[in-house]
């Protein structure tokens, strides 16, 4: 009996430390946490929030694997254009008569706006609200996406805002690189947000999953042919896009289209990498050795893209009583619903009334 019981005690122990040891690990390789984010954020407000989103995404991935390619791309667009404050998922009719600044926008899917406006919905229902932000449905989504699709999991610090506008077609372009960017190009629209080169190599990873349209690499095929592109995997791309503005599309990874793995490191090995930007990258010496490495080496790719995916996931937030919890993620709240007045304001009026 007493030599059974301290037996459990050692396991115990054994298990503890392990457990410590797991848990130090993934400290050592969490990025510092922005001011006002935590992991317990909606702890007291919507206990729920984080099953109510991946049981919602378990079920609606499983019926549309793309949804999980187009979740995990808004997130990347709402953190890169004005910080992570969900403003990419409000509809803008204005921003679309300029034909160019539609051009990113375009090509993210109306199913993953959908998704995350009955998520929305769902959290409303479940704790009242709104308490749940539309900038922490999206980083919750793309996590969940991630795993989802056979990739690692994180936990995603929470307590983001929404902002009250989407950005100006001229910030979308000054934020986000065009695929035909080489690494140069590449690192210097990183470096405006702090991302390094192991961040770029490492985010890059997400083409493991989704597709593109021809609009986005033909510049590849014609009129030239890029030399850097293998013979065949070209042959191929010109099946699908036989000449300039056919309206097609091709998956990002040719090995597995709809796997979150690191085959998209051997894609670029084997020079079917599809967009410069993915290809390049097997070029250029900043990054090459990241890219060898991740190619054959999985697990040294999903911890960095762990690491990489939180630190992305809390550029510019809006936190504390700046923004707005949105009612809809794809408009502002209107004036009068405006759930939160700054409290300065709210002390301008107490202050005239003398309270
Ligand atoms: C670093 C520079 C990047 C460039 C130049 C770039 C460019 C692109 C382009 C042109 C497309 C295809 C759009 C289309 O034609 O339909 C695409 C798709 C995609 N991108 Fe990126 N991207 C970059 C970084 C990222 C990052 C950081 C992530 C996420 C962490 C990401 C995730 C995705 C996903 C998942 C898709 C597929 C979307 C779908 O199937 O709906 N990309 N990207
Ligand atoms: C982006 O695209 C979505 C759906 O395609 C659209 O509803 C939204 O208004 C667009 N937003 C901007 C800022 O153009
Ligand atoms: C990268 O692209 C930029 C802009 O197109 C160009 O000026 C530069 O020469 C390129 N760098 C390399 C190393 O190819
Ligand atoms: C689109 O791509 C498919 C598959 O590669 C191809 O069979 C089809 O002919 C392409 N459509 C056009 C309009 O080129
Ligand atoms: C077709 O593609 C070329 C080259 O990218 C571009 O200059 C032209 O404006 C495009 N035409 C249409 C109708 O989109």
């Amino acid at each position: 009996m007493a030599s059974s019981a301290s037996a459990v005690r050692v396991l115990l122990l054994v298990v503890l430390a392990l457990a410590s040891c797991a848990s130090a690990a993934t400290a050592a390789r969490t990025p510092t946490l922005a001011n006002g984010l935590s992991f317990e954020f909606y702890k007291a407000t919507c206990p729920q929030a984080e099953s109510i989103v991946f049981n919602f995404l378990r079920d609606a991935i499983r019926k549309d694997v793309g949804l999980a390619a187009a979740l995990v791309r808004i997130h990347f667009h709402d953190c890169f254009v004005q910080g992570c404050d969900g403003s990419v998922l409000l509809d803008d009719t204005a921003t679309q008569t300029s034909e160019k600044a539609a051009i990113p926008n375009q090509t993210l899917r109306p199913t993953a706006f959908k998704a995350i406006n009955d998520v929305r919905a769902l959290l409303q229902q479940a704790c009242g609200g709104p308490v749940v932000s539309c900038a922490d449905i999206a980083a919750l989504a793309a996590r969940d996406s991630v795993q989802l699709a056979g990739g690692p999991h994180y936990a995603v610090p929470l307590g983001r805002r929404d902002g009250l506008a989407p950005a100006p077609a001229k910030d979308i372009f000054a934020a986000l690189p065009p695929p035909t960017s080489n690494v140069t190009t590449l690192l210097r629209f990183l470096a405006q947000i702090s991302l390094d080169a192991d961040d770029l190599v490492a985010l890059s990873g997400a083409h493991t999953l989704g597709i593109a349209h021809c609009v986005s690499f033909e510049e590849r095929l014609f009129p030239t042919q890029d030399p850097t592109m293998d013979k065949w995997f070209a042959g191929q791309l010109k099946l699908t896009c036989p000449a300039l503005n056919i309206t097609n599309t091709t998956v990002n990874d040719i090995r597995t289209p709809n796997v979150f793995d690191n085959k998209y490191y051997l894609d670029l090995l084997n020079r079917q990498g599809l967009f410069t930007s993915d290809q390049d990258m097997h070029t250029d010496a900043r990054t090459k050795p990241t890219v060898t490495r991740f190619a054959v080496d999985q697990a040294a790719f999903f911890d960095q893209f762990v690491f990489s995916v939180v630190k992305m996931g809390q550029i510019n937030v809006l936190t504390g009583n700046q923004g707005q919890i949105r009612t809809d993620c794809s408009a502002p709240n209107a004036a009068s619903n405006n759930d939160e007045l700054p409290w300065s304001v709210l002390e301008t009026v107490a202050e005239t009334l003398a309270l």
